[in-house]
């Protein structure tokens, strides 16, 4: 199970500690309990409820057929409806038998054209996801695709559509008139909360990830963060934390890592906790790093800027390759490399950033046994059930979203969406 460790030099970062998760344990425990205020969007907390046996076996079952039948899968969805499959799909995916393409998420002409490009040779199936079947980005590229489907397979293309919308939809509406297959987004889970239900797992199963795997991981967490006891569960530590760190100044989060196979996952998360926390002018502006990469870029910031970043390490514990950098007949200075694996000398990396950084900010370190579909699964259960306790700490409803729709507003009269066309 995920461990928490924490490299600080406050020396009175326990106590204080302590005495922000007395002040919060009555939200803990509400929380635990469940909340009627958020019960509409608490469809993900127990994640057997839309992650069911059956459910996975009906996931598995259709992932099956497409990844018999298909050599390219579109993912039209954006925000909350790709970025989980995503994240698992670009750290996991090892075979290349059905080629993952992402469309719904730009309006670019140039990345769109260059997408469908990529489509022309291959046998297509589509999966257009969107809880809200008015999001624009999504439903210019369904179009695109549909007319590409239908002038590739004519009367045959419907059996190559998938569309996930929320019961009694418009989306659904489509499905039934046209006869794609249709899967439920549940109403009660938001996009950014929906990893463990078919909008995640659909494609995820379609890349060739062990679904079951990951739902076992995601179970499992649940139990081990819903039950316990209070001072040691790593979840409401981290979100207790979060909001300390907050009120100390240190504005900005960086969730890091010496893994990147973890890219994609910190869009991820940013999503979660930016779109989740970011309201009422409050919130950690939440951001990434991809170490050794950005050691050489923003390392200068964060080692020597203004003070307003702590962060956050993902470290995995179990050795994922065996390579050496062995010397060859070439003086080139690095002898000091000679019997060291990439492994311990990217462990040495890490300590030595660990040391150096937490002179200036705290440094938050989130051990995971390995970096598999298992692994994830706990990830995105710890970090959700993390971000619903931080932002009720915080005192933001982190369900909602009213800032996304400020500049909708204004792209939908700028397009003419509610002009009576004549
Ligand atoms: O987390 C959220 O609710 C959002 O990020 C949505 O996932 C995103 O806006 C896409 O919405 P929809 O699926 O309705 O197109």
């Amino acid at each position: 199970m995920l461990n928490l460790r924490i490299e600080d030099r406050n020396p009175h970062l326990k106590d204080e500690l302590h005495e922000i998760m007395v002040e919060n344990k009555d939200i803990f425990q509400s929380v635990l309990n469940g909340e009627d205020e958020y019960a509409d969007s608490l469809g993900w907390f127990s994640v057997d409820k839309w992650a069911s046996h059956e459910e996975v076996q009906k996931l598995k079952k259709l992932a099956a057929h497409i990844r018999e039948n298909a050599d390219a899968f579109v993912i039209i969805g954006v925000g909350g409806s790709n970025n989980a499959a995503r994240a698992v799909i670009e750290a996991l995916q090892t075979d290349d038998k059905v080629k993952i393409v992402y469309m719904g998420n730009t309006l670019s002409p140039y990345e769109l054209t260059k997408a469908l490009k990529e489509l022309e040779e291959k046998s297509v199936y589509i999966d257009c996801i969107a809880k809200n079947f008015e999001t624009l980005e999504p439903g210019a590229s369904f179009r695109v695709l549909r007319k590409f489907l239908f002038d590739k397979y004519q009367e045959k293309a419907n059996g190559r559509i998938i569309a996930t919308g929320t019961k009694g939809s418009a989306l659904e509406k489509l499905c039934e008139e046209q006869g794609y297959t249709f899967l439920e987004f549940p109403e009660d889970v938001g996009g950014r909360f929906s990893a463990m239900t078919a909008v995640g797992l659909l494609p995820m199963a379609v890349a060739g990830i062990d679904i079951e795997k990951l739902v076992l991981g995601a179970s499992d967490m649940q139990k081990y963060l819903t039950s316990g006891e209070i001072v040691r569960n790593p979840a409401y530590q981290y979100a207790c934390l979060r909001n300390l760190y907050y009120k100390k100044g240190y504005k900005i989060e960086m969730l890091v890592s010496f893994e990147p196979q973890f890219r994609w996952f910190y869009k991820w998360w940013i999503q979660l906790f930016g779109e989740s926390e970011g309201k009422d002018n409050k919130g950690l502006f939440p951001s990434s790093g991809d170490f050794c990469e950005e050691l050489h870029a923003m390392g200068q910031y964060i080692q020597d800027g203004t003070p307003l970043i702590f962060e956050t390490f993902l470290d995995v514990q179990e050795k994922n390759a065996s390579l050496a950098p062995v010397a060859d007949m070439v003086k080139d200075g690095f002898d000091y490399l000679n019997g060291k694996e990439f492994w311990d000398i990217n462990k040495a990396s890490f300590g030595a950033t660990v040391k150096a950084h937490r002179e200036k900010l705290p440094c938050l370190i989130l051990e995971v046994e390995r970096l598999d579909a298992y692994v994830f699964g706990e990830l995105f259960y710890f970090f959700l059930f993390s971000c619903y306790v931080s932002a009720r700490i915080l005192g933001v409803n982190p369900f909602d979203q009213p800032g996304v729709e400020a500049y909708k507003k204004w792209m939908f009269e700028a397009l003419g969406k509610d002009r009576k066309i004549s």
